[in-house]
């Protein structure tokens, strides 16, 4: 397992103004330290998790890098990295990884994470659950005090066999704190489809979740839910990206 610092800051030049990709591009470039050659590596989805990809691509190229094999977290992500030329593996062949690299939605101060608003969260967590290290790289917009806190969605991932049946319940589940349950669709208006051929049930929440793991556990238990975009204790480090600089955080 690779070792990071409980708390370092590296001051970002005084760039007069950075956009949330420059940020976002910081972090990549910062995670991509850690990455060693040899290593089977986690290949995460999202425009952050691009950024890393790209720059794993580069490194290839200039073999500044080698002998790394990737096992992508989408068919976006296996695309971009066919183009890239970054060998590819999967689970079955290679069950454990040594470093995944993956954005986030939110990020709480005990390294809690919301994802899946890209709608990867089924590979995501397969693929992060098997590495020995999972980096996060965000910008410092995903930081929040507590999962669910940006009113955004949280996602969970259902199979399309009576969507609705589980959206219901989902809606009750959070009733007490008002939380509301939508089907993720399409800009065409059609329901989304995951890689895995599931429909994906948003939950925004007008207050934070108080007990991530209870509600993990609850969502967890119903039948034809597939997964869901809590990851909890999974991350080993997270690296965000501000105007003021990086930070590398771990537990
Ligand atoms: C995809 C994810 C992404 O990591 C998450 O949505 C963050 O994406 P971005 O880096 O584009 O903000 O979980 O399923």
């Amino acid at each position: 397992k690779l070792r990071f610092p409980t708390s370092l800051s590296i001051r970002a030049q005084a760039v007069p103004a950075l956009t949330q990709d420059d940020l976002k591009k910081l972090a990549a470039d910062k995670a991509v330290d850690y990455v060693k050659s040899g290593m089977v590596l986690g290949l995460g989805t999202g425009s952050t998790a691009a950024f890393v990809v790209d720059k794993l691509g580069l490194l290839l190229k200039t073999g500044q890098l080698t002998d790394i094999i990737g096992i992508p977290t989408s068919k976006r992500t296996e695309e971009q990295a066919r183009s890239l030329n970054i060998p590819l593996t999967t689970l079955d062949e290679h069950p454990v990884l040594d470093l995944a690299i993956d954005g986030a939605d939110e990020v709480d101060p005990d390294l809690n994470l919301v994802k899946g608003r890209g709608g990867a969260l089924l590979r995501e967590k397969m693929v992060e659950a098997a590495s020995k290290s999972f980096v996060v790289v965000a910008d410092e917009t995903k930081l929040v005090s507590g999962l669910g806190g940006s009113k955004l969605a949280m996602p969970v991932e259902v199979v399309q066999f009576c969507w609705k049946y589980n959206l219901v319940r989902l809606q009750e589940m959070f009733k007490e704190v008002g939380a509301e349950a939508k089907l993720r669709l399409t800009p065409e208006g059609k329901p989304y489809v995951t890689d895995n051929f599931n429909y994906i049930v948003d939950l925004y929440f007008e207050t934070p979740i108080r007990d991530g793991v209870a509600a993990g556990e609850e969502i967890g238990k119903l039948e034809g839910v597939v997964e869901h975009g809590l990851f909890l204790n999974m991350a080993t480090a997270v690296i965000i990206a501000g105007k003021n600089g990086v930070e590398v955080k771990s537990k």
